[in-house]
This record gives C-alpha cells, structure tokens and sequence, in this order.
C-alpha cells in the first residue's frame, strides 16, 4: 500500500489507476479508524478496483471551541488497518499541504440543507466540510466517494454539492455501523470516560423505541421527539438537538407519513456524539 503526504503524489497515483483503466473509490476520513470507516472501504472496494482513503483532521470544519486539539490521531494504526483491508493507497497531508496560504479565503457554502441540525449548532461546520470534500476531490479525482449514514446530513449535503458543482463524482453511502450494545461506532467515543461510555447507549436505544412505535403506527413526530430527548436526558446525556425531519429536505415534521429521520446529537460530559434512524411507518391506508 502507498502513503502519500503530498498532493501531487496522491493525485499522481490517481490519475495513472484511471489511465490503466481502473475505477477508483475514494473514502474520505479525520482518522481514528474503526470498523465503521473500514466498512466503508469494504463498499468502496465493490464499487470500484482502486480504494484511495485520505486522513485528515480538517482544521476549517471545526468551530473554535470545539474539539480539534483533543480529536484522536493515530496515524500509524490507520495506515496499518488500511493496509489490511485492501486499500491502495492512503494520502495524509499536513495542515500546511492542504492550506498552503494560512486561512482559508476561498469556500464552498452549501446554502441548503445547512441550516438545521449539526448546522445550525455546529455555524461554519459544513462550509469546512464542502470546502475539503471539494479540494480533495480535486485532488484525488475519484469515479465514486463513499461516505456513511451516521453523519445522515453530510451525506446529504455532499451529494448536493456534487450534483450543483457537477462534480464528476458518484457519491455512494453505507449504513451505520454499531458497538454491540447499539452506540454508534465514532472515533469520539474513545473520548468518553467509560461511565460515559455505558450511559451514552441510550442515544441508540431511544431510536430504536422511536422506530419501533412508527413502525406500529404512531405518527405523532412532536410527541416521539420529545420522548426521545427524555430518555437522552434521563441518562445524563445534554441535548444539543432532537430532531424528526424529513429525509430529502431535513424539514422537520408534523406528522410522520411513511418515512421519516429521527436526527439526534447529545453531549455526554464534554464529548459530543451523534445518531439518526430512519423511522418507517405502515403504509397509508388508501381511501
Ligand atoms: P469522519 O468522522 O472520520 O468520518 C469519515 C466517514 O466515515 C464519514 O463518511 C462518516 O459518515 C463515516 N462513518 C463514521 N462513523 C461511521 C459508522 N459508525 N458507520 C459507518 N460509517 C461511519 O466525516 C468526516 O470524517 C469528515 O467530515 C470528512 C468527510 C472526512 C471531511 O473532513
């Protein structure tokens, strides 16, 4: 397996793979690797013959009080878990790399989709994530970027930019993958004190009751949300939002009709982690 440092290494190596006639995949990641982010090079190794994975703690997605100095980097075993599941190459760029000029003058602003839920509590966080989506993309130029559900409104969002830039890029998703008690698998969980770590599972067990009671016929959305943010807050865990919104427009709504995202993100001490489920109820009766 390769590891670049540089771009033009990285887009070197891309362009030769498209030139001999390979698909690339491309999985971008801040680190931290776990079978989650690994899942997702699975994916991308059916999609495509060439995985490209980037690792970066991207500076300009982070507010400033938020957690870049305490992010996990563990860079050598990323490498190695990238080696073992059939990555061909990893680019890992420094800050300096990726912004040469020092602060960033030059964005890309998704202006939908990013008013609510991590962009309304997180102002800024989406710009820095189309921002580097769309330099990486320039750099690695893949046929298709996998990115996971976990993160429901990135997913959106980057797709969005792909299809309003014309980005010619495929943009693929993976489902979530979970800890066996249902915590959703996150390179911050390692940031959790392990009483933490036990109450946090609530976060998952409220969206399953809450896609359990859809799926037997409740649509009232205001009353599921509120139910959710109880058993969250019961557990010790501070709520940041609890949202039920629809899945295209992140809308919130009224009443759930036959499917709709339950949006959650919640601090547990002073790490913040998120979660959603798609709730799915029974088809309409028609009249
Ligand atoms: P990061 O949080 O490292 O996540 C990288 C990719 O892994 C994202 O597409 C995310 O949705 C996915 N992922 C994280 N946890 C997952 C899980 N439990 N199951 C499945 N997929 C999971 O998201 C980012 O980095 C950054 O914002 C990035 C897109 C790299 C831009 O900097």
């Amino acid at each position: 397996m390769k590891v670049f440092h540089k771009k033009a290494e990285a887009r070197a190596f891309s362009m030769a793979e498209r030139a001999a006639g390979r698909k690339t995949a491309f999985v971008p990641t801040m680190g931290a690797l776990h079978e989650g982010h690994l899942s997702l090079v699975d994916k991308a190794r059916e999609l495509a013959d060439t995985v490209i994975v980037s690792i970066f703690v991207n500076p300009t997605q982070f507010g400033p009080n938020e957690d870049f100095d305490k992010y996990p980097r563990t860079l050598d075993a990323d490498i190695a878990a990238c080696g073992n599941r059939g990555v061909a190459a990893v680019f890992a760029p420094s800050a300096e790399e990726m912004y040469p000029r020092g602060p960033q003058t030059v964005w890309v602003d998704v202006e939908s989709l990013t008013d609510t839920l991590c962009g309304a509590s997180r102002p800024g966080h989406f710009r820095g994530v189309a921002t580097v989506v769309s330099k990486l993309f320039n750099i690695v130029q893949p046929d298709v970027a996998v990115f996971g559900e976990k993160d429901y409104q990135q997913a959106l969002v980057i797709k969005r930019m792909a299809e309003e830039l014309d980005f010619p890029v495929e943009i693929a998703t993976a489902p979530t993958l979970r800890e066996p008690d249902g915590l959703a698998m996150s390179s911050r969980n390692k940031m959790l004190t392990p009483e933490n770590r036990a109450k946090a599972v609530a976060i998952f067990q409220a969206l399953e009751k809450a896609k359990a009671d859809t799926a037997a016929g409740r649509r009232d959305a205001d009353a599921i949300r509120a139910e959710i943010a109880a058993a969250i807050e019961s557990s010790g865990g501070k709520i940041d939002y609890v949202e039920i919104v629809d899945s295209e427009t992140l809308r919130p709504l009224d009443a759930i009709g036959n499917e709709a995202v339950a949006a959650v993100a919640a601090k547990y001490g002073d790490v913040r982690l998120i979660d959603n489920a798609t709730l799915r109820a029974p088809r309409e009766p028609r009249n």
